[in-house]
């Protein structure tokens, strides 16, 4: 599909604007989504229908149901968006008919539950439940059934982050810093650190002792700068310029949080 370097439609209903602000950025080399995962009404009322739902809801409220696990106040939806179903947010459609695939994290052919084994390890700062667990079941069983009707062993356009052209300018905390105050602090906090209502956790930590570690894969400033451009400020998705969000990311990502656990003794 070709993409116009001003307006882009994506399958979502968002409109983007991008290559229009003198930056000489190249089009936006992502391609609109065009897979529709199923709807949550469609989850039959059977044995199998059970367990997506409870993979939902793990995924959703990971603290309330995987607890044990968790290791800071994320939820795997805080970058998973909108139940693991946003285009560029690593959606579970496009995940499960990618698997086993090599990962050079680790140089091994991983499995979708290793891999989301990898999640909660690093994004989740916790502890990885068991293979053959409820719980990694449960999510498998999510993944699976939301990447019905996807066709296997490609990618699908959409699928995991938003991989940002190379920045024109070298990514700079400093600018980084204006753009958080402006665009991220209100949410976020000026602090990084979220904010809470109660019991339940409002927006979330974007760095500090309950974020994700330096592990993790929006540790690595690329990957944020991808994720950021795609889906921050929350529904305001590609507002940032490209510099922008390579700028914040670098920012983000400079400030403290808890240690790679491969490095931890
Ligand atoms: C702090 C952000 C963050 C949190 C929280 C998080 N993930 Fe991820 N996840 C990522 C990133 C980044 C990737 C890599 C995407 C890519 O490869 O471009 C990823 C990848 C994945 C993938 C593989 C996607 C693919 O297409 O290869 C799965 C499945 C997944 N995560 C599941 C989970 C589950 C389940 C949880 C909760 C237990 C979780 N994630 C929590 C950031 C997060
Ligand atoms: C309007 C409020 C809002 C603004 C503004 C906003 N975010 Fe977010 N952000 C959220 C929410 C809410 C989530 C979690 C989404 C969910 O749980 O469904 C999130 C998730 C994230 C995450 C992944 C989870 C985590 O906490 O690590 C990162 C990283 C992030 N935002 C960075 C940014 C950056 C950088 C900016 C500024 C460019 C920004 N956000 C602006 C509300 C906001």
């Amino acid at each position: 599909m070709k993409i116009g370097p001003t307006l882009l439609v994506l399958a979502s209903g968002l409109i983007l604007f991008s290559g229009s602000r003198g930056l000489a950025s190249p089009a936006l080399a992502q391609e609109p989504a065009t897979f529709q995962p199923p709807s949550d009404s469609e989850i039959p009322s059977d044995p199998f229908g059970n367990l997506v739902r409870k993979g939902e809801r793990i995924f959703t409220q990971t603290r309330t149901y995987a607890g044990k696990y968790v290791g800071n106040d994320l939820t795997c939806e805080s970058c998973h968006l909108d139940r693991g179903r946003k285009p560029y947010a690593a959606p579970l459609w496009g995940a499960y008919v990618s698997y086993p695939r090599f990962r050079s994290k680790n140089h091994k052919v991983s499995r979708l539950g290793e891999r989301i084994q990898g999640c909660f390890r690093f994004s989740m700062n916790g502890t990885p439940p068991p293979l053959d667990s409820d719980i990694i079941r449960s999510l498998v069983a999510y993944s699976f059934w939301m990447s019905r009707g996807a066709p296997v062993g490609v990618k699908l356009a959409g699928a995991r982050m938003y991989k940002m052209p190379p920045p024109h300018r070298t990514p700079d905390p400093f600018r980084g810093k204006k753009v958080y105050a402006a665009k991220c602090a209100l949410c976020h906090g000026a602090d990084g650190l979220g904010t809470t209502s109660g019991h339940d956790v409002a927006f979330p930590p974007v760095w500090g002792p309950r974020s994700y570690n330096m592990g993790a894969g929006l540790a690595k400033v690329s990957k944020l700068a991808g994720f950021v451009k795609m889906n921050m400020p929350l529904s305001k998705g590609s507002s940032l310029t490209d510099q922008q969000s390579w700028d914040v990311a670098a920012y983000v990502d400079s400030q403290p949080r808890p240690a790679d656990p491969r490095k931890r003794q």
